[in-house]
């Protein structure tokens, strides 16, 4: 695949076939990723690839923590809710899912079941939960860098014939993830990407999100 092909369709994957994903598959995806750029070439992340038993259970934890009103509990700092602008394109996002899924808004119950499926990291077979080294607490470096290899992980699995889809949910609940995914004690979880073959009949799967123009993100300077 070129690279402008990578990227301009790849898409969040949300729908998955139950086909286990060979290792060899995943150590040429991370093969890939891991030549994304970090500050100083520090490559301050850890990728732990989940499957089978261990992510059935992170997944059973997570569900039922969230069924039960646990609160999140991420170890990385979170903001309040979105407003303004950002909320805007957070509800299109949804809006448009939604609207492919055939879920109203009012349809309280589909919508729960659409979070409770974030929440199952969307039966993806693989999670591939990311880390970074606790010593670098407090440095936003980190998070930076964290973000580089995820982008690279996601491409590098659209252009291997898989789909991917980052996932906040999926780690919402830490010590879930912590226990089953065994994340040593000197690492702090920063999030998760669920990964696998994409189903071929699932709506939300076809998605194109959208994004602000060239010019609208760009202030050229010095170009006059
Ligand atoms: C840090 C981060 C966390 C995300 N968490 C979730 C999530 O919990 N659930 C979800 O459905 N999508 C999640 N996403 C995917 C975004 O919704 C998606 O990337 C965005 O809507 C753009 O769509 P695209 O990936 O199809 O281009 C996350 C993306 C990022 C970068």
């Amino acid at each position: 695949m070129k690279f402008d092909e990578v990227i301009m369709e790849r898409r969040s994957i949300r729908g998955y076939k139950s086909d286990p994903v060979p290792k060899d598959v995943i150590r040429d995806i991370v093969r890939l990723a891991i030549r994304a750029p970090s500050s100083m070439n520090t490559q301050p992340w850890h990728l732990h690839v989940v499957t089978g038993e261990p992510l059935d259970k992170i997944r059973e934890g997570n569900t039922e923590r969230n069924l039960a009103g646990v609160p999140a509990s991420r170890e990385i700092r979170m903001h309040g809710a979105y407003e303004g602008e950002h909320r805007k394109r957070q509800i299109a996002i949804a809006a448009q899912l939604f609207e492919t899924m055939g879920i109203e808004w009012s349809d309280k119950e589909r919508r729960r079941d659409w979070v409770m499926r974030g929440f199952r990291q969307f039966d993806a077979p693989v999670s591939i939960v990311v880390t970074f080294d606790k010593s670098l607490t407090n440095n936003d470096i980190a998070i930076f860098d964290c973000g580089a290899i995820v982008n690279c992980l996601v491409n590098a699995a659209w252009s291997r014939g898989l789909g991917a889809v980052i996932n906040g949910q999926g780690i919402m609940q830490s010590p879930v993830v912590r226990e089953h995914a065994q994340i040593p004690d000197d690492q702090t979880i920063m999030s998760c990407v669920a990964m696998g073959y994409p189903a071929e009949d699932f709506s939300a799967n076809d998605v194109v999100s959208r994004r602000r123009d060239v010019d609208e993100v760009v202030n050229f300077v010095g170009y006059e």
